[in-house]
Formats: C-alpha cells, structure tokens, sequence
C-alpha cells in the first residue's frame, strides 16, 4: 500500500489530502502539523476551515484511509511520498524584509525529513516557493541523507479557497515539476499516477522543477494583474460617466482576454497573491531585472490605491469626517464562502476608518470576534506566522464591535460598507435597514453586488466601485 503524508494541515494540505484520500482508496494519506489545536479541529465535528463540500468528503474517508496527527515523525518516516505543504510567508526582518519568502517553516520541515527518514521518498514541494527552492532543499536532504535516495518534485496547488473541493475534483491542469533523470521521471511517473486516479492525463502536465515553481508564481501574479487592470479602469470610470461593469463585458466578450476575473472590487486580498507578487519581484531584482521587477510591483501599487481610495471617498462623501460616527461592515473574509481572512482588504479599510475615528460595528457569517480583532491589531505579514510568533494577546479595540447579524451592525449607523460579496448581502431588507439608519443613510459597496437603482428609491446614497457617481457624490471626487 503507497503510504502519503502532508507536512501542513492547513488550507492547502487539509483539502487536497482529504480529496487524495477519497479518489484513492487505496492510498493511506496521514496529515500531520506541529499545531495540536489545529490537528485536534480536525478530528473533531467543526473543521479549522470552512470550505463548502469539505465536511462530507473529510466525513466519508477519515480513519478509514486519511488521517490527521501531530506525530509527525512517525508518518514522515513511514511514508513514500511526503508532501510539504507548510506556510511560506513573506520575510519580516533581515535580507529581503517584506518582499523575500521566509523559507523558516520549509528549511526545518526538510531538515526533519532527513532525520526520520529510513527509506527511499519522494518529497513534493506543494507550497508555492521562489524558483530553485527544490535546488536548496535538495542539498539539505542530500546532504543528511544516510544513504537514503531523495527524489524532489514540484506540485504546486492551483486551488482557491471557497472553490477547493471542486477545483480539487476537477482542476483545471496539476502540474508536476521533477528532475530529467531517470529517477527524476520515475517519481513524476509515481506522483502522475496518483492524480490519474480521477484527472483525465491530458489535464497533467509534467515539466522540469524550475518551470513548475515558476509557473505557480507567474498563474498568481497574471490573475492579481487582471484584478488591478479593471480596478485602475473603475477609477477611471467613475470620473467619466463610464459603468466599469460594462467596460468589463465588453472587454471579456474578446476570446483573447476572456470573462473571468473581471469584476472591479476594493482589491484583491488572501493569503497568496501579494506575498508571491513580493516574492516575483524580489527574484526579478536578484536576477537584475530591475524593469520587470517595477512591472509587478505596479499591480500590488494599484491593489493599494483602490483600498485608499475606498476608504476616502468613504470619508469625503460623509461631510468630511466620520469622526464618532458608526459604520457597519459587512463582511469581513477576503471573499465569499471562506472563513479566511489572511491580507483581506477588510482590514486596511477598517483601519483607514478607525484612523478618522470611526465606530465600526462589523458582521460575517464566518469569522469571529476573536480573528477581526486580532486582525486590526497585528503588524503587516505578522499574520503568516505560528500564533506564539504573533504579538501578545492584543488589546480588543473599543472602536470595534463585532456582532452576528447585518441588521444589528446596521442599526443606528450612518453608512454600510459592503467589503466581502456573501450571497446573503444581496437579499437583505434593504428598506428595513434604511429605517433605522441615521440620516443620510450610505452605502459604500466595495463589491458591487447591490442593486444600486432600488437602493436609491428607497433613499440610500449609494457609491458603487467603477459605476456613474450618484448626484450626492459628484461633487466629492476622491483623492487617494
Ligand atoms: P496554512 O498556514 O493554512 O497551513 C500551513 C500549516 O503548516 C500550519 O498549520 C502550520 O502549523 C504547519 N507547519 C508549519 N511548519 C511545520 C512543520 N515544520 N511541521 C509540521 N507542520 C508545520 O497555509 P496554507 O494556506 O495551507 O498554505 C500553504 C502553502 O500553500 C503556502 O506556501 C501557500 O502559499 C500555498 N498555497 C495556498 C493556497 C491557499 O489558497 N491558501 C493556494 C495555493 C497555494
């Protein structure tokens, strides 16, 4: 029986091991992690992540074929395949600071490998790292190898949380980097006949180590960039009368470009597409591609921009100052259908408004007091690193208040700011709302999903990103 075992039970190994486990039935899949708590949720009824479809498929194969445990040397050493699946976050201190990836977590993780290995295994890079990590990792485990053939291979995860478990079953490519030697290919081959369990062969592809790692990088940087283009193109909108929503399907009609990922927003957020831009533009630099290196740094500029810009026509449309003022938030995760709040353009907003004095009385369905005000108090990267890394229990803001219902963060308050696109925003009661509102009542949609003309009849001023300026805030341009 091929034994497999993920170094990481997060949002990455947790859902790509449990979907392994059940295409494979007769594979044993451990996933192991040095956090107890994270290991204990996973056996327990209540996941450490919410992820739609997750439940059932965890459900249906856990202690029969998928386990999850924090012995991790055990299953490293009983393993055939291991992957590594652990955080990569982005340098805080040191050479490189706030743009090179902290390969602490992945060093220590190889360094273990080496220990407790007593036979052959291929070790798959699963999280996303710099191009020629698989080189230094390499040399570590060769170097403590004791005899032991080590054979690397790169599978970076293409997944995007609230969709994993159906990007899982059905990706849209895997892709398989490896050395060009006969052992190179035999442990693609092995790797390859995993996922052919249920991905057709044409979707597998296969390439050497350094276009895996890269690709991974470029797909995340190309799909971050089309967020900016169309948010640099709602600001342009909105200062010519243009409706950013119809620039976008005109623009998607075009096969070339295509109708995906379109959709103009307050930024993009999560845990990877900023901290692997960084890491781009950090290799770019250390290659001495100063130009190429500006080119992607413009796209996390212009994710930048778009929040400033938010919360300041915020600010602006409301006399100036929102000074005492309450203002709901409505939503809080990076976006729908995840609990995830990792680099969520939540927080700066938030913390753009808490700077000019605001009340904020905030509501998602999925993330807790608990996270948000750790949120709004932590250092920027802070958030990537184990909890005991993280500052000490910060002071919960009294500014802040988190509650379990849009319509208690919306009583009272002068204005709601929509910042995750949760399908229940788009149904709520929008004129009960507006009645027990303090006048005049606004609505900020930072991800347009409101229908803009009945909130206008009912007597909202509304502000949608990229759409024809409502009469009030025409004569408020914002500024970032
Ligand atoms: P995560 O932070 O949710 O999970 C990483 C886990 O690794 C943590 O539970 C941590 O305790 C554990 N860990 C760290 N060092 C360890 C060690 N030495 N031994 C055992 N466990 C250890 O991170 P996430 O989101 O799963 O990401 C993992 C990697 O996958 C990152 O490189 C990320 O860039 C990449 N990725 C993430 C995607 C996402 O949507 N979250 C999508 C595609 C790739």
């Amino acid at each position: 029986m091929v034994k497999i075992c993920c170094i990481g039970a997060g949002y990455v190994g947790g859902p790509t091991m449990a979907v392994i486990a059940l295409k494979c039935p007769e594979i044993q899949v451990a996933v192991v992690d040095i956090s107890v708590p994270r290991i204990s949720a996973w056996n327990s009824d209540t996941l450490p992540i919410y992820e739609p479809g997750l439940d059932e498929v965890v459900k249906k194969c856990r202690g029969k074929n998928l386990f999850f445990s924090s012995d991790v040397e055990k299953h490293v050493s009983e393993a055939d395949i291991v992957f590594v699946s652990v955080n990569t976050p982005t340098k805080t201190q040191g050479l490189g600071a706030g743009k090179a990836a902290d390969l602490t977590y992945w060093e220590s993780a190889a360094r273990m490998i080496a220990d407790v290995s007593k036979s052959n295994k291929i070790v798959v890079e699963k999280s996303t790292v710099p191009v020629k990590t698989a080189e230094a990792i390499e040399k570590i485990l060769t170097h403590n190898s004791k005899g032991i053939n080590f054979q690397i291979l790169s599978n970076p995860e293409f997944l995007a949380e609230g969709t994993a478990i159906q990007d899982l079953f059905e990706p849209d490519r895997v892709l398989i980097g490896g050395r060009e030697t006969p052992e190179g290919q035999k442990a693609i081959k092995a790797l390859r006949d995993v996922y052919a369990h249920w991905v057709p062969m044409d979707r597998i592809i296969c390439t050497n180590l350094w276009s895996a790692e890269l690709s991974k990088l470029a797909a995340n940087a190309f799909l971050a960039q089309r967020i900016s283009s169309v948010n640099a193109m709602s600001a342009l909108c909105e200062a010519t009368g243009a409706d950013v929503s119809q620039v976008s399907h005109a623009v998607g009609k075009d096969t070339r470009i295509g109708p995906k990922f379109l959709n103009a927003s307050v930024g993009f957020g999560g845990s990877c597409f900023q901290k692997d831009i960084l890491n781009l533009v950090y290799i770019c630099e250390c290659n001495g591609l100063p130009e190429v290196a500006n080119y992607w740094k413009q796209v996390i500029k212009v994710n930048d921009y778009q929040k400033a810009r938010f919360v300041n026509q915020i600010v602006s449309s409301m006399f100036n100052t929102v000074s005492g003022k309450k203002i709901a938030i409505l939503g809080f995760a990076f976006k729908k259908d995840t609990g995830d709040t990792r680099e969520t353009p939540a927080i700066d907003v938030c913390k753009g408004l808490l700077g000019d004095k605001a009340m904020l009385s905030i509501y998602d369905p999925q993330v807790s007091e608990e996270q948000i005000q750790r949120d709004l108090s932590m250092n920027k990267f802070d958030w990537d690193h184990p909890v005991h890394l993280q500052p000490m229990s910060p002071s919960s803001m009294k500014q802040v208040s988190v509650v379990w219902d849009a319509y208690a963060a919306t009583k009272d308050a002068h204005g709601i700011c929509i910042l995750t696109e949760w399908d229940e925003f788009k149904t709520l009661d929008y004129q009960k709302i507006y009645d027990n509102m303090q006048k005049p009542a606004f609505v900020f949609d930072g991800r347009n999903i409101v229908d803009v003309a009945k909130l206008r009849e009912i007597g909202f001023i509304v502000y949608s990103i990229g759409k024809p300026l409502d009469e009030w805030l025409k004569d408020m341009p914002a500024v970032a």
